[in-house]
């Protein structure tokens, strides 16, 4: 890739994910010599982030959401499988850390927003922290500067300059976690849940913040999420993950409008829609039962058990998610497409 490509408009990917697995070592019984056994929280996953669009990461909890986004900036022990950063490998198997690839490139905005800010810090001090520890010799008012015009980009301003995290609202902490992760002006930035501590009013305010920040500057997010509502207005291609693996991977307009895994149908009907006669005509997808320990997957698709459609041969062998058709969609199952 060179700067022409990355000039004339063309898709680069930033971020490529190929096969990778995460698994921690669980106590077996209360005792150490119970032995451990290995929980495979993240299964096989593969996909891409192209510079200048946001992924949409959906799934429920506990489906391995967090684990992936730690595992693709070093912080979650990678078992197998590659993370690629603009086509160089930066986590190798087996290695916790060799982010240095990534370091400046991929932030991080995390789902407790009063929780990830120092108490001890004034909010200056923290939005300042990145640009020093990167060592860009900045000049002090340089710094001071362009804190201020990143605090006033993201609808904060010079009064707050010297206050302290616990002063202010969790919507007004997430806006300093956001300034925080730009100030670096990285190329990706990695959102787990922004907004899933907020009251429902807030939210929306701190999406079409990042999304209106993503189309200004031209950021790639990854935006994590436990429902496919949060999503939808920010994502233009969206991410369904069930017990570690990918379920369906597609085009936000082909994902929302057919939906084609069963999960994805059911998750999306779990969505209201705003016009009540609308609504009250949906028929809803229930799932059955509860969403299966990732200590003891089903065999084969891990979502046959408390899938509607499901047969004998969904036992038999994980589904890989494979393009269908026209659609770019990729979907794992081996109902689909099959009448
Ligand atoms: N450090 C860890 N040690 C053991 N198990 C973990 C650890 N972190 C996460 N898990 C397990 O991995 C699975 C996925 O967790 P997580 O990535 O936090 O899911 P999500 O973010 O989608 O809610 C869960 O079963 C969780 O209990
Ligand atoms: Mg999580």
């Amino acid at each position: 890739m060179n700067a022409t490509s990355i000039a004339s408009g063309e898709a680069t990917t930033l971020l490529s994910v190929e096969q990778l697995k995460v698994q921690f070592g669980v106590p077996r019984g209360a005792y150490p010599w119970s032995g451990k056994t290995m929980l495979r929280a993240v299964d096989g996953v593969s996909f891409n982030v192209r510079r200048g669009e946001t992924v949409g990461l959906v799934g429920e909890s506990g489906c391995g959401k967090s684990t992936l986004a730690r595992a693709i900036i070093g912080l979650a022990p990678v078992a197998s499988g590659s993370v690629r950063w603009l086509g160089n490998e930066t986590v190798l198997p087996g290695t916790r850390r060799d982010t240095t690839l990534l370091r400046r490139d991929v932030q991080m905005i995390f789902q407790d927003p009063l929780a990830s800010l120092d108490p001890r810090m004034t909010i200056e001090q923290i939005v300042a922290e990145p640009l020093i520890a990167h060592g860009r010799n900045l000049a002090r008012a340089d710094v001071q500067r362009r804190v201020l015009t990143m605090l006033e980009r993201v609808g904060l301003n010079a009064q707050h300059l010297r206050r302290y995290p616990h002063e202010f609202s969790g919507g007004q902490c997430q806006r300093v976690g956001i300034a925080r992760a730009l100030i670096s002006e990285p190329q990706l930035v990695i959102c787990d849940e922004p907004v899933s501590a907020l009251d429902v009013s807030i939210q929306a305010q701190i999406v079409n913040l990042l999304r209106d920040l993503q189309r200004e500057l031209s950021l790639s997010l990854l935006f994590v999420a436990h429902d496919l509502a949060v999503v939808k207005a920010i994502s233009h291609r969206v991410l369904v993950m069930y017990l570690g693996r990918v379920m369906e991977f597609g085009d936000k307009r082909d994902v929302y409008r057919t939906p084609l895994h069963p999960y994805t149908r059911a998750l999306l009907s779990a969505v209201p829609v705003p016009d009540p006669t609308v609504e009250r005509a949906r028929r809803h997808l229930l799932l059955r039962g509860e969403i299966a320990s990732p200590l003891n997957p089903p065999s084969g698709c891990a979502f046959r058990t408390r899938c509607p459609d499901a047969i004998d041969a969904c036992a038999a062998q994980i589904p890989q998610p494979v393009a269908h058709g026209a659609s770019a969609t990729r979907v794992a199952c081996i109902r689909v497409g099959d009448g």
